[in-house]
């Protein structure tokens, strides 16, 4: 028993007298004593914060002035006296104790084995370690501040996740200067395996700023810690393993260490500073956040932020600001969408965005060894993928990020910016839309048709719809035109106007109104159609001094025309486009009332074998929309075939369907259809100023017709090729069900669906509205 005491006396006599930089089992350090580091940059002892009375015991850097205190051991349990020690009990526990002998904190370390001299030395990086014995092996550590840190990070300590142990190491805010118990902020990196490195200072669990992602040097965009790559000081490092996942900064030269910090302050920001070496003051090099953009997402999703621009916030080129009836929700904070929309189809792209920082890693998936060019092959055979970048600047970098869904937090830096890439419709990349056309659809000069539309004379105006003005024109040669001159108020932005053009140059059919050209100058974005001299469909059938124009043959000869535009559109054409907005106001009637099917505006162009698709903006026009795409957005060729339906059975009637009315029920056009089928008189729909003179059997198979494609069921509708040729033939008719939108739409409380959409439109395509 005494051998061992004596042993232990002798080395504790020759340790302290050999350096003050240990303490040694049984050793008490007194409130006022202190332990240097070796390198005498840093002291352990106790100290007062800010004009705080309460004693903590910590580490600060030696002879400075303020006090930086870079360490807290007992942070929530602050001392009301001077009368503490700490100590090191023989099992390698580090303990602190009160005036009243009570244990205030302890590292609640155990080293397990034979211990020889064990010992809790400050290092010269400012760590305080408990080991077993001199030896510099990290094997020998039992318990190192640097595992819990406070709000400092120091060169050699690193950051990150231990996922076998599932312990996390990250920065906390004191609460205020004068209390260093654990504040509002924390300042960790996005450590989770598969996703890549970067860092976020949160307020609790809100992100307030992101910093990264690591750029294979360092942190990108505002380094940590500036590097001088000719004499890098400085190197940090990300290590990603099975076990852990960290980052770390060392330095290069000895003389260096210990001479940089970097603080999470109680109000949330992070502080870079250096050591000068003339005089030891700290030198303030990096804050982050330094400016408005440095607000995490303050742009919202697809919105780039650019402190050199008014105002700050901005859509990324290829994206245009939705309007507020867009916005999903009340809490849909985005203000940004594809300008085109994307359908995944063969010649979509990607646009460059260089210098910038890189959108939030979160929504990517990293894969360490794939080159840029096959990162573009993989996010481009994925339809999913939004973008793809190299995180990694370094000369033999690899490394493939691929973004799958919103780019979020992306601003312009400077400089130290990165490179991404963001997948756009391919008609973005034919150049302006006068490039692409140019080749395809004529471009009219806009002093050509203010020539032909007499200065867009009153007298000239054909009509007014949603979207603009529609006037006649004479071009020079006498060929008469039809302009649609989008006001500037519209809602149709340049991605549904190149839509348009796009969708109708590439649309070739006897019954699909004809594109001659386009005109784009300044805020005038025009479409020059060939004129129709008999207007549209709804300008005789709903006008009572103008119906009886139509007779039975030619308005049997319209709903086929109409048919058959509309399976080119859905089959035939070379693309499968959906309408969208099939009404009696889109169909154009030419000098031999043929009907030719307009405004491609809303028109969706799909994929071979897509089917449908859905949309949180549905569009189109009440009294044609089918139910499926009211309540859940959900379009498809079975949409438009629902409105055909709605078309044929006003064509047959003559009457509205939003907005009938009949004396002996409440039922809308559909319902009373539905009525007269049943009841066998299906003929009776025939418009009453044709009552003298039409085909009973006509009538009937085209109200038949009609019922099938108003059913409420998506299945239960034909197909377009099927209606086609049902209303050619002869053969017998499955039986229709009852149709959807069976009662008027003002009975509110009969028909649930109805809510979704706004009531006080007439006839108008909904995106269309102004002014509410
Ligand atoms: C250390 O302090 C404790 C009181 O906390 C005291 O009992 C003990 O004798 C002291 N040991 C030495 C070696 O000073
Ligand atoms: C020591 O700590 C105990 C327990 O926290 C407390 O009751 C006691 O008042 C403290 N003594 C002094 C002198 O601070
Ligand atoms: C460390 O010491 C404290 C105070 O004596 C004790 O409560 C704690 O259990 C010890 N921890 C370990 C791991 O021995
Ligand atoms: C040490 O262990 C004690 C008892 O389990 C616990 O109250 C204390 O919070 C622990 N200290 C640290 C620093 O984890
Ligand atoms: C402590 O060091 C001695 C000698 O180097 C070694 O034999 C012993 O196993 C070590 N103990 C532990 C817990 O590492
Ligand atoms: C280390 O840094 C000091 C101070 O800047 C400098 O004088 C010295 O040359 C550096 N040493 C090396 C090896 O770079
Ligand atoms: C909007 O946000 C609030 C608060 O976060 C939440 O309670 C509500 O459910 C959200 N509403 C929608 C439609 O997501
Ligand atoms: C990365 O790819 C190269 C070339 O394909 C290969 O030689 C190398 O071993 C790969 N490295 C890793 C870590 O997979
Ligand atoms: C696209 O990538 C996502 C995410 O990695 C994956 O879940 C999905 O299966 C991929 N799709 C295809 C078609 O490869
Ligand atoms: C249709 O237009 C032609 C040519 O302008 C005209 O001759 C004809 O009368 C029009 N038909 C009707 C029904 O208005
Ligand atoms: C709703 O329906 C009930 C029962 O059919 C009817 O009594 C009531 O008047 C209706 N309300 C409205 C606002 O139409």
């Amino acid at each position: 028993m005494l051998i061992p005491y004596i042993i232990t006396i002798f080395f504790l006599i020759l340790r302290t007298s050999r350096s003050s930089n240990t303490i040694v089992v049984h050793q008490n350090i007194s409130d006022g004593q202190t332990i240097v580091s070796g390198n005498a940059k840093f002291e352990l002892g106790f100290f007062s914060p800010g004009i705080s009375k309460s004693r903590y015991l910590g580490i600060w850097f030696k002879n400075t002035s303020p006090q930086t205190v870079t360490w807290v051991a007992n942070r929530e349990t602050p001392l009301l006296d001077t009368l503490s020690v700490v100590k090191l009990d023989n099992q390698g526990n580090l303990t602190l104790v009160n005036g009243s002998g009570k244990v205030v904190w302890s590292s609640n370390s155990s080293a397990s084995g034979t211990t020889i001299n064990l010992v809790a030395q400050l290092l010269d990086t400012g760590n305080l370690v408990i080991k077993n014995g001199t030896i510099t092996n990290n094997e020998n550590i039992v318990w190192q501040s640097f595992d819990y840190p406070g709000d400092t990070f120091l060169l050699g300590m690193k950051l990150g996740k231990n996922f076998i142990s599932g312990k996390e190491t990250y920065l906390t805010s004191w609460r205020s200067a004068d209390d260093p118990s654990p504040g509002e902020y924390t300042y960790r990196f996005l450590m989770v395996k598969g996703k890549y490195q970067q860092s976020y200072i949160r307020r609790s669990s809100a992100i307030a700023t992101r910093i990264g992602p690591f750029n294979g040097i360092t942190i990108s965009g505002r380094p940590l810690i500036t590097i001088d790559t000719a004499h890098p000081a400085y190197v940090s490092s990300m290590v990603v393993n099975q076990n852990e996942m960290y980052f770390t900064a060392i330095s290069t030269n000895d003389t260096i260490t210990g001479s940089a910090r970097a603080t999470l302050t109680p109000g949330g920001t992070y502080e870079v500073f250096k050591q000068s070496f003339r005089n030891r003051e700290w030198i303030l090099s990096i804050t982050l956040p330094a400016d408005y953009c440095d607000n995490y997402g303050v742009c919202g999703p697809y919105g780039s932020c650019d402190t050199a621009n008014s105002p700050y916030c901005g859509c990324l080129k290829g994206f245009e600001q939705k309007i507020s009836e867009e916005k999903s929700s009340d809490n849909d904070t985005s203000i940004c969408r594809w300008r085109i929309a994307l359908d995944c189809g063969p010649g979509e792209g990607f646009q460059k965005f260089s210098s910038m920082k890189q959108p939030d890693t979160e929504n990517a998936v990293f894969s360490g060894n794939i080159s840029l060019q096959d990162c573009e092959d993989a996010c481009k055979n994925n339809c999913s993928c939004t973008a793809y970048a190299s995180p990694n600047i370094t000369p033999r970098g690899v490394g493939c990020l691929l973004w799958f869904g919103d780019l979020i937090d992306v601003r312009v830096y400077a400089q130290n910016g990165q490179d991404f890439y963001v997948r756009l419709a391919a008609s973005e990349f034919s150049g302006e839309p006068e490039k692409i056309l140019d080749k395809e659809v004529p471009l009219f000069r806009l002093s050509i048709i203010s020539r032909a539309t007499n200065d867009f004379s009153v007298d000239n105006k054909l009509g007014e719809g949603g979207f603009g003005t529609v006037y006649k024109g004479v071009l020079d040669e006498g060929q008469e035109i039809a302009v649609k001159r989008l006001s500037k108020s519209s809602r149709q932005g340049l991605g549904e106007f190149h839509n348009e053009v796009i969708c109708i140059a590439k649309l070739q059919h006897r019954n699909l109104v004809k594109l001659l050209g386009y005109c784009i100058q300044g805020y005038e974005k025009m479409l020059v159609y060939e004129y129709m001299p008999n207007n549209s469909l709804d300008s005789f059938l709903f006008d009572e001094s103008r119906k009886a124009l139509l007779d039975w043959p030619q308005r049997f000869r319209i709903i086929h025309g109409i048919a058959r535009g509309l399976l080119y559109l859905h089959q035939d054409s070379r693309l499968k486009v959906v309408h969208r907005d099939l009404k009696a106001g889109n169909i154009l009637l030419d000098h031999q009332m043929h009907p030719k099917i307009s405004d491609f505006g809303l028109a969706r162009m799909f994929k071979e074998d897509e089917n449908e698709a859905n949309t949180k903006r549905v569009v189109g026009t009440l009294g044609y929309i089918s139910p499926e795409y009211a309540v859940s957005g959900l379009f498809s060729v079975k949409s438009d075939i629902f409105s055909f339906g709605v078309l044929v059975l006003e064509t047959v009637s003559g009457k509205k369907n939003r907005g009938f009315v009949h004396e002996d029920h409440d039922d809308n056009l559909l319902g009373h259809a539905w009525r007269l089928y049943r009841e066998g008189k299906s003929d009776d729909l025939i418009d009453e100023c044709l009552r003298t003179s039409y085909s009973a059997c006509e009538v009937s198979r085209s109200v038949h017709v009609g019922l099938l494609c108003v059913q409420n069921r998506v299945e239960d509708r034909p197909d377009t090729s099927t209606v086609v040729a049902m209303l050619g033939g002869e053969g017998l008719l499955p039986s229709p069900k009852k149709p959807a939108f069976f009662v008027q739409e003002s009975e509110r409380n009969s028909t649930s669906i109805l809510p979704l959409l706004p009531s006080s439109v007439n006839g108008v395509t909904l995106s269309q509205v102004d002014g509410r």
